[in-house]
């Protein structure tokens, strides 16, 4: 079962891929994660990716693709959790390609819906473990203890692009850009949409309930 997970910035794309790939099997692919990690270790590709990053804008398509197709490469996973790719109709198509390329194939796309004022709530909030990567919220999620990761004792820190007048950017990117993903996916027979409102736990059961409808 492979499939991609798609929706606006803090719809829980990140939170529920995880809880699912654990479920399933699956590998969690998610381009955020790949370009963070890139800009830890400073790679080329994390050099080239920062300054995008931080101003919540896509980073080109070119690089973006180039950089999925090497993992998909080094990986060789049978099934896949894409999080956070495609993020516009060119990245959809060169997906298409790039999995006849490895031989694997996408069953479903499922649009996780949240409302934009749960949407600021939850990025607003949103903490993550420098060292590990472990994603809370101030809120609904906190470590035990304020500012340290409970999985690897690490530092929780906001991150770079969570700040107010960035995440403004990222909203309207996913509009212009991401949003349009809906209606191709429609055209294409795979598209499903989940609420993403309410319980961690409750939106994950209603994933697995459309992912069983395949
Ligand atoms: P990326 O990391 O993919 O960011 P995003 O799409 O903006 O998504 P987020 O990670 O912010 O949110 P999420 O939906 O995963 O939510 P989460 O589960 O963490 O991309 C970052 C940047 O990289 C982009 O801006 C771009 O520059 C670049 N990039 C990445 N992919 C690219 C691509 N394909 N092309 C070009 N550029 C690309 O949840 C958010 C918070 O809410 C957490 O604190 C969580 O604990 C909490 N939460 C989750 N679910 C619930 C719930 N049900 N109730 C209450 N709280 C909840």
């Amino acid at each position: 079962m492979s499939f991609v997970l798609f929706g606006p910035p803090g719809a829980g794309k990140g939170t529920q891929s995880v809880m699912l790939a654990k479920h399933l099997g699956a590998l969690h692919i998610s381009t955020g994660d790949l370009f963070r990690a890139a800009i830890k270790n400073q790679t080329p590709l994390g050099q080239q990716a920062k300054a995008f990053l931080d101003r919540g804008e896509l980073v080109p398509d070119g690089i973006t693709i180039g950089m999925l197709k090497e993992h998909f490469q080094t990986t060789k996973t049978k099934s896949f959790i894409l999080d956070g790719f495609p993020r516009n109709v060119a990245q959809a198509e060169a997906l298409k390609t790039l999995l006849l390329e490895v031989g694997l194939k996408m069953d479903q796309a499922v649009f996780l819906e949240v409302d934009q004022a749960q949407l600021i709530e939850r990025l607003t909030g949103r903490r993550v473990c420098k060292n590990c990567g472990e994603v809370y919220h101030v809120r609904t999620r906190p470590s035990q203890k304020e500012g340290v990761c409970d999985k690897c004792g690490g530092s929780v820190v906001q991150r770079n692009d969570d700040r107010s007048e960035v995440i403004e950017n990222r909203l309207v990117t996913y509009e212009k850009s991401t949003a349009p993903l809906r209606d191709y996916y429609r055209e294409s027979g795979c598209y499903f949409e989940v609420n993403g409102m309410g319980e961690m736990s409750e939106i994950f059961q209603r994933i697995l309930k459309i992912l069983s409808k395949k």
